[in-house]
């Protein structure tokens, strides 16, 4: 069983690579155990057992996320209600994110981010908010939730069926209708024979575009961008080449 949480290294900005996120299906289930089963320890079928039964649920959704058509990290998200039988449990009913795993020799490639960012799409006009805790002790996830607008709802949190390591934190944060994470911008340039490009947007400082790469854009087939077409997308603060932001979703409003 590898170490609970990563390192925290705040200096150490990882590279990007291409992630294809799915949600888990049969197939993928002896990869997703044995990921569960090196983080968590445990026993391989009652984990396959919890995967399987959550495939056919709506009452929670399991995504993967696949380099090089290898498994190397799942997520998951669930309707819980922590209020029954703890009424003065801090955390309430609703959508939380839950289990967010990456193989230790894949991290800080962005696997971790995208796949947050495309269960927070997922939730997107399923719910106005969503909820995730967290153990003080790890910062490095506690940062790259806060990317995505999560904020301290709690500290001390008893949550039900939850042991924590230090003492648990409540974070939260709004997806309302006009997502306030999403941006509104123009692809700057596109170079499709390297699958990359800018977008620039006012939502941005000023003089500081986005670069994007062609694996966050959300379309069916090829993914490719093109000079001058409106995109909605989503990005963060990263250096990449000269640029001081990155795109981390990118949906194209016009043809
Ligand atoms: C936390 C975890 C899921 C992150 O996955 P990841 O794929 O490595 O994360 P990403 O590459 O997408 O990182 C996105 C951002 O999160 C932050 N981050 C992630 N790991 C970090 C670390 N070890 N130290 C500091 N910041 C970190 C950074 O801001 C990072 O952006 P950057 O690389 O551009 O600086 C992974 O470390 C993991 O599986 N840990 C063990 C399980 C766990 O703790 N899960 C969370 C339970 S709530």
């Amino acid at each position: 069983m590898e170490s609970l949480f990563a390192a925290y290294e705040p200096e150490v900005h990882g590279h990007r690579t291409e992630v294809v996120v799915e949600p888990l299906a049969q197939r993928h289930l002896d990869a997703c155990v044995a990921l569960a089963v090196q983080r968590e320890g445990g026993d391989p079928t009652a984990w396959r057992t919890v995967l399987e039964s959550g495939l056919d649920a709506t009452d929670r959704a399991t995504f993967v996320g696949l380099v090089d058509g290898q498994l190397v990290g799942y997520s998951t998200i669930a309707w819980l209600a922590p209020a029954i039988g703890h009424p003065k449990s801090a955390a309430q009913d609703g959508w939380y994110l839950l289990g967010l795993v990456v193989d230790p020799s894949f991290r800080r490639l962005g696997v971790g981010r995208r796949l947050t960012a495309e269960r927070l799409r997922w939730l997107h006009g399923r719910t106005d908010r969503v909820w995730y805790f967290v153990s003080s002790a790890n910062q490095a996830s506690i940062d790259l939730h806060t990317e995505f607008g999560f904020r301290l709802s709690a500290e001390n949190l008893d949550f039900p069926g939850v042991s924590f390591t230090g003492t648990g934190l409540l974070f939260g944060a709004d997806l309302t209708a006009d997502d306030p994470g999403v941006a509104r911008g123009v692809v700057k340039f596109w170079k499709t024979d390297k699958g990359w490009g800018a977008i620039s947007s006012a939502e941005l400082p000023a003089g500081r575009d986005a670069w994007a790469h062609f694996s966050m854009i959300e379309a069916e087939g090829f993914r490719a961008l093109r000079e001058g077409q409106q995109v909605l997308f989503r990005y963060h603060a990263a250096e990449q080449d000269s640029f001081r932001f990155v795109a981390d979703w990118v949906r194209a409003i016009e043809d």
